[in-house]
């Protein structure tokens, strides 16, 4: 059994007083969550104040990138040793925002996850194919090249501490979610592809995610599907009422 995971990645949002007061609130709600595993990406500046609250807590923190150096003359960059120091158990790595506006690559996302797993920080990589890629009929294509490229180099210990998001950069932001059978298709092909890397065993413990505009009304017949395994949430992780909805989908559907 995959125990599902609901990650709220609140990309540049939150000033270190509002990520404060969300996560105290988000704290005390999901206080009786045993099943699903939660955790919550806050920008960089406030994550070291929100690691702070949530010790001891059944939330989980994680960074929205990470570099691959651990130190060194990188401006701007953040390290994984950095990372896992102030409490961060995951990452997110390869995010289709970080591939279309700050460049990106598949080579460039396979060196984070290789320095996130050395250092102990998990991997949440993201995946998914634009609309036009979809139109043509490419998204599966795209998702293979995606998926080898993260995974290259990887071995069988390393791919045990990664989660893969399946994020369709169509879905992102635009209140326009796959249907749960078009997300299940992919996340099938996803498990399958894992499978022929790395064994049938591997695959069936690695959690798949689903990214892109679940909320609590989708978040149920998402959730549902056997191979959706959990949650990377963007806007409706900003507010108490719709993230700890969907942890509780999350909840139902696991029983
Ligand atoms: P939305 O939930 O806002 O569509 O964002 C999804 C996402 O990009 C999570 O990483």
């Amino acid at each position: 059994m995959r125990t599902p995971l609901i990650a709220g990645n609140w990309k540049m949002n939150n000033t270190v007083a509002e990520a404060l007061e969300l996560v105290e609130c988000v704290k005390t709600r999901v206080l009786g969550v045993k099943r699903t595993e939660i955790a919550v990406a806050p920008p960089f500046t406030a994550l070291y104040a929100v690691g702070s609250i949530l010790k001891n807590s059944n939330i989980r923190l994680s960074s929205q990138n990470v570099f691959w150096e651990d130190k060194g003359a990188f401006t701007g960059e953040i390290s994984p040793l950095m990372l896992t120091e102030i409490g961060c158990a995951y990452a997110i790595v390869g995010h289709s925002e970080r591939r279309q506006y700050f460049g990106e690559t598949d080579e460039s996302v396979n060196k984070r996850i290789k320095a996130a797993i050395a250092c102990g920080l998990m991997p949440i990589v993201c995946i998914g194919e634009t609309l036009a890629e979809r139109e043509s009929g490419k998204a599966m294509e795209v998702i293979n090249t995606r998926l080898m490229g993260a995974l290259r180099g990887i071995d069988q210990d390393g791919i045990k501490n990664i989660v893969i998001a399946y994020e369709p950069v169509w879905a992102i932001g635009t209140g326009r979610n796959a249907t749960p059978q078009q997300a299940e298709e992919v996340h099938r092909h996803i498990r399958v592809l894992i499978g022929d890397l790395y064994g049938p065993a591997v695959s069936e413990q690695t959690r798949i995610l689903y990214g892109g505009s679940m909320n609590q009304e989708n978040a149920p017949d998402l959730l549902s599907q056997p191979d959706i395994d959990g949650g990377l949430i963007g806007g409706a992780s900003l507010k108490v009422g719709s993230f700890t909805a969907i942890i509780m989908a999350a909840e139902n559907a696991s029983l």
